[in-house]
């Protein structure tokens, strides 16, 4: 006799041995679906290392087949698998799309991510999983299964936005590597991430909302004593086109060259908008002597601040006070 948990977890990965199997073994799976992961540059080792899959195009090709394996709808719409309509009939939740399975850090399948194959305006890229009783969105990270090694072996965790740069990231190498996927950066991420290291280098696409994403998380970690790098991609760049593009050496050149610590990023990203205007240029002193202040252990805090008064050009003394004063209106 299992419980509702266990239960869930043979389910879906009934689910992902279901989806995993259409995309090698199905005529429509093999030349819609494995095509489209090949078309992106994706080997067959890395499809099988993330236990890529494929949804048939049909409202009740998983139904089908879980219940001939003797699950009930009812889980299956508790696994997040099914939906029912209003007059209670249900039917697959992903349909016509690739799979992305998400893991827990011991390898069990615990929800999807699903991606349409061709653009189409009244659907969204990505359909996920819902919450369930073995999926919290707040405390899973995309890939930590396959990274979680890497990370303890580097002493430093990636953490990117997509399911797709996580992946094409490990493909070129860099394998120590993680996802929000899409959701804001928890403080149950950062815990997770904690477990393996205490250095995280955020990897934001190269638009505005990735650089928001970014400066939000960074400060996050700050406040949870880890130690934080970032690097900026071009813009209209991602950890995967980008990695996709430049090839695993010189992608890890890039990454290397252009990581640089928290208080060097915040300066160079705000000095290009603010120039040589004065009051913007306090502003962006205000902004990162803020992030210092979050940091809870005091020694790095004023090696931080010597740090930012010789970016910003400005007098120690200056930014160490108001720093204290933002500690004690922080309390
Ligand atoms: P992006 O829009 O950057 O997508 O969203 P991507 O990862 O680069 O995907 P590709 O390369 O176009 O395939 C980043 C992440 O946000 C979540 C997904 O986890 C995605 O990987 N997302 C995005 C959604 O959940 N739904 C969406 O409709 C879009
Ligand atoms: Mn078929
Ligand atoms: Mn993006
Ligand atoms: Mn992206
Ligand atoms: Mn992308």
């Amino acid at each position: 006799e299992f419980n509702e948990k266990e239960s869930l977890l043979i389910l879906l990965d009934h689910a992902r041995g279901y989806y995993k199997q259409l995309l090698w073994e199905d005529d429509e799976g093999q030349a819609i679906g494995l095509s489209y992961f090949k078309e992106r540059g994706f080997s067959d080792e890395t499809i099988k290392a993330f236990d890529l899959g494929y949804s048939h195009d049909k409202w009740d090709g998983f139904m089908k087949y879980a219940s001939k394996n003797g699950f009930t709808e009812e889980m299956m719409e508790k696994a997040g698998l099914v939906l029912a309509k209003e007059d209670g009939k249900k039917y697959d939740r992903f349909r016509g799309r690739v799979m992305f399975p998400i893991h827990n850090p011991s390898g069990k399948v615990i929800g999807f991510g699903a991606r349409i194959l061709k653009k189409a305006d009244n659907q969204p890229k990505y359909i996920n999983s819902p919450e369930s009783p073995v999926y919290y969105k707040s405390n899973v990270l995309f890939g930590m299964f396959q990274a979680k090694q890497a990370i303890r072996n580097e002493d430093n965790c990636y953490l990117v936005e997509g399911y797709t740069d996580v992946i094409s990231m490990h493909q070129a190498g860099v394998k120590n590597v993680v996802a929000s996927s899409g959701t804001s950066l928890t403080r149950e991420h950062i815990k997770l991430m904690s477990r393996f290291t205490q250095n995280v280098t955020t990897l934001f696409d190269g638009d505005v909302a990735g650089i928001k994403a970014s400066m939000r998380g960074i400060d996050m970690l700050l406040e949870e004593g880890l130690n934080v790098r970032a690097v900026v991609f071009p813009e209209g760049e991602d950890p995967d086109s980008y990695s996709q593009q430049l090839g695993a050496s010189a992608f890890k050149a890039f990454l290397e060259k252009n990581s640089e610590d928290f208080i060097a990023f915040k300066t160079h990203l705000y000095l290009k908008d603010a120039g040589s205007d004065p009051i913007k240029k306090a502003g962006t002193i205000r902004e990162i002597v803020g992030s210092i202040a979050k940091i809870p252990d005091a020694i790095k805090r004023l090696v931080f601040a010597r740090e930012c008064s010789q970016l910003m050009d400005m007098d120690e003394a200056v930014i160490v006070a108001e720093m204290n004063k933002m500690l004690i209106e922080q309390g």
